[in-house]
């Protein structure tokens, strides 16, 4: 198998006091995107960011900007997250009331379309829609915070969705978030993935471009033994 690798770095684990200068250290260090994680306290149990903050780091951004929605109701951010300069916008089917209607109303904004599944969410939420999706990510920790272990049934499950994702002959990103570490990266992308978010696994050490590069590139230097 020869696959590219992606490596998303989750802002959730960066410092929130300076964010525009994480952006720009982590692609320095070699990030791919820039995962943004919204928590809307009321689909998870937690809070975060919105818009006005995808806009603020914008322009410190030089990779499309990976939000992960994990809010409800979905579709009343889609237009505002475009408008803030997403270029990717994911969503979790039990948050939205018409699944198929907020793909198509990311895509209608200029942005690519992913579905999540959670840990317990089944495979049939992909029937119907896999072919019109840009991206499925596959949570391997339930949503809500940063720094949870790798829920191993999780690998099985990646495997499954790059059958499907394969017999759709279409260029859909596999994209997996949560413990995602150096120690598991080769796994994960032996399974099928080929888009690692990973939060506390890159903004550790010095905190500094020299700690989020060797992060950076040990996870995706697994990833590519598998890919
Ligand atoms: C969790 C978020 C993740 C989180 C991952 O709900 O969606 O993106 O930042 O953090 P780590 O990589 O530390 O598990
Ligand atoms: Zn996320």
């Amino acid at each position: 198998m020869s696959r590219e690798i992606r490596i998303a770095p989750s802002l959730l684990s960066a410092d929130f006091a300076k964010l525009g200068e994480e952006v720009r250290a982590v692609i320095a260090a070699g990030a791919d995107l820039i995962h943004f994680d919204v928590m809307d306290n009321h689909y998870v149990p937690n809070l975060t960011v919105g818009p006005l903050v995808c806009q603020a780091i914008k322009p410190h951004s030089t990779v499309p900007i990976d939000v992960h929605l994990m809010v409800k109701p979905v579709d009343a951010l889609v237009p505002l997250f475009a408008q803030a300069g997403a270029g990717i916008i994911s969503f979790h089917p039990e948050a939205s009331e018409h699944v198929h209607r907020t793909i198509q109303l990311i895509r209608s904004q200029g942005c690519k379309a992913g579905l999540v599944l959670n840990p317990a969410t089944p495979l049939a939420v992909l029937d119907h829609v896999l072919e019109d999706l840009d991206l499925v990510l596959v949570m391997s920790v339930n949503p809500g915070f940063g720094g949870q272990a790798f829920i191993a049934s999780a690998l099985r499950k990646i495997e499954a969705i790059r059958r499907r994702i394969a017999s759709t002959g279409k260029p859909i990103w596999l994209e997996v978030d949560g413990g995602v570490k150096r120690d598991n990266a080769r796994a994960i992308a032996a399974a099928g993935a080929d888009t690692l978010v990973a939060g506390s696994a890159v903004f550790t050490g010095t905190r500094d471009v020299a700690a989020y590069r060797d992060a950076i590139a040990a996870i995706r230097g697994e990833a590519l033994e598998a890919a």
